[in-house]
């Protein structure tokens, strides 16, 4: 059967245009922030809302409570699927509802909450990350119709930005709902908003707390400052030595990789700078591509600093700091070893003898792509019809930890990592959006990869 030409499925997506963008407006509406309780109310309604969308667009859909591994009850899950012929193959798409908190409203120049469309793009929270990823799903499978060719099968989270604490055991509970041959995950993005991608790679996750302990208690800064170093000077001194002179992290055991597939094309130091929003005097840390040290060398941040404020501080030497690292890693190291080596490390640096001493945070593991994969080949093609322009490979220096569970459980499934966002989406940041432009050339390159899937088999 003839596949659908891209200029049919470009007028059937302009024309479902209205519905798309106020998909994702009352979506933006829903506060569906994660961190103010997976199982909370308006997480429910979150997930109702995705459900009834899923279903105008011919998804049986359901919204399911899955049970965290301690038997408490978790995150509001929707589940869904359209079979359309049993020797079809069958896709399943993937994307979260929730969203990150928005911790000071005063720094978005609109209402983080309601969906503001400015100079081509969509501004909320969740615009981009994942609210995109569902409009480009439901888009996508309007457009198709009943000219759907593949099985489809959807799961749409509810806890992705808290690390995914139930996924495990709720795959586990539902295992035919996720029983698939390609897997596309539309939460990553794109080079930028007129050139496609897929992602590569993804690095891995894990965070240690480390407590520097100098004295029993605190001490009169005049009498003891001195010989005695204060705690935070000493943790200064601890986390300063993880790096070698140009910045770069430089921990034995904590590994690096190349650009998976390659690197085709390197980021712009200047385009990079300016999306960071970085102090022109600052200079970039570490050393090889920018690329590299974005998607496949390890990164450490501290994220988090316990020490008196300043305000109101008076003249002590403090007795301890507690600070928390968080470590991206190389895409295919064991982030739990990572872990253990950056332990090891700062054990035996403490400074000047001080007590370190840790506490071991949850580990996500990294993941990259088979670039010879077929599915790769027809997204690509997909990507290039859609977009006019050929798709530039980028890895990810964030982690979407599920994506290697995914894979452990059903090892034939080809993963697809898609996405709305470009350098501007500022994803977890203030003034979060997405592009419009981008938005509806993602829509038509999911239909064509859908198509190319279902091809085969008709
Ligand atoms: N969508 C992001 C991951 C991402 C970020 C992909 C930027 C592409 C570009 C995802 O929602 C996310 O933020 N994941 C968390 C995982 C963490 C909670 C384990 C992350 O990377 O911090
Ligand atoms: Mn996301």
């Amino acid at each position: 059967m003839a596949r659908i030409g891209a200029d049919e499925i470009r007028t059937r997506v302009r024309g479902d245009w209205p519905r798309v963008l106020g998909l994702l407006k009352d979506k933006i509406a829903l506060k569906s922030v994660s961190a103010q309780g997976i199982t909370g109310e308006h997480m429910r309604r979150s997930a109702r809302f995705v459900a009834d969308q899923l279903s105008l667009v011919g998804i049986d859909a359901r919204l399911v409570q899955s049970t965290n591994p301690d038997g408490t009850p978790g995150a509001f899950e929707v589940v869904g699927s359209r079979v359309v012929d049993a020797k079809a193959p069958t896709v399943l798409l993937y994307a979260h509802h929730d969203v990150q908190p928005v911790p000071d409203p005063a720094v978005w120049e609109t209402d983080p909450f309601v969906g503001t469309e400015r100079d081509g793009r969509l501004y909320g929270r969740g615009a981009a990350d994942d609210g995109g990823g569902i409009a480009i799903h439901s888009g996508a499978l309007k457009a198709l119709g009943d000219d759907l060719g593949v099985n489809v099968k959807v799961f749409i989270e509810g806890e992705e930005e808290m690390g995914s604490p139930s996924f495990i055991p709720f795959i586990e509970a539902h295992r035919e709902e996720f029983e698939s041959d390609v897997i596309v995950v539309a939460d990553s993005g794109n080079w930028s908003s007129d050139i496609p991608s897929l992602t590569t790679s993804l690095r891995g996750n894990t965070d240690l707390d480390v407590t520097v302990k100098v004295l029993e208690h605190p001490v009169h800064s005049g009498q003891f400052g001195g010989p005695v170093l204060d705690a935070n000077t000493l943790a200064a001194m601890l986390i300063a030595s993880m790096y070698d002179g140009n910045g770069e992290l430089a921990v034995p055991g904590i590994e690096s990789d190349q650009p998976v597939g390659g690197l085709q094309r390197d980021l712009d130091p200047g385009q990079f700078r300016a999306d960071a929003g970085a102090v022109d005097s600052y200079r970039l840390a570490g050393t090889g591509s920018l690329a590299s040290r974005l998607w496949t060398k390890p990164a450490a941040s501290v994220i988090g600093f316990d020490a008196h404020p300043v305000e109101g501080s008076f003249n002590v030497v403090a007795d301890r700091a507690r600070f928390r690292i968080s470590l991206r890693t190389a895409p295919s190291q064991d982030p739990a070893q990572a872990q253990q080596a950056l332990a090891d490390f700062l054990a035996a640096h403490a400074p000047l003898g001080a007590e370190v001493s840790f506490e071991y945070g949850e580990n996500g593991r990294g993941w990259a792509m088979d670039p010879d994969s077929l599915a790769v080949r027809d997204a690509q093609d997909a990507m290039r019809e859609a977009f006019g322009t050929d798709p530039v490979n980028k890895g990810e220096g964030g982690s979407i930890p599920f994506i290697p569970e995914l894979k452990r459980l059903f090892p034939s499934a080809q993963v697809l990592v898609t996405g709305p966002e470009d350098p501007q989406s500022n994803a977890h940041s203030p003034n979060e959006s997405i592009s419009l432009y981008g938005l509806e050339r993602n829509i038509v390159a999911e239909v064509l990869l859908l198509d190319r899937l279902g091809a085969g088999s008709r």
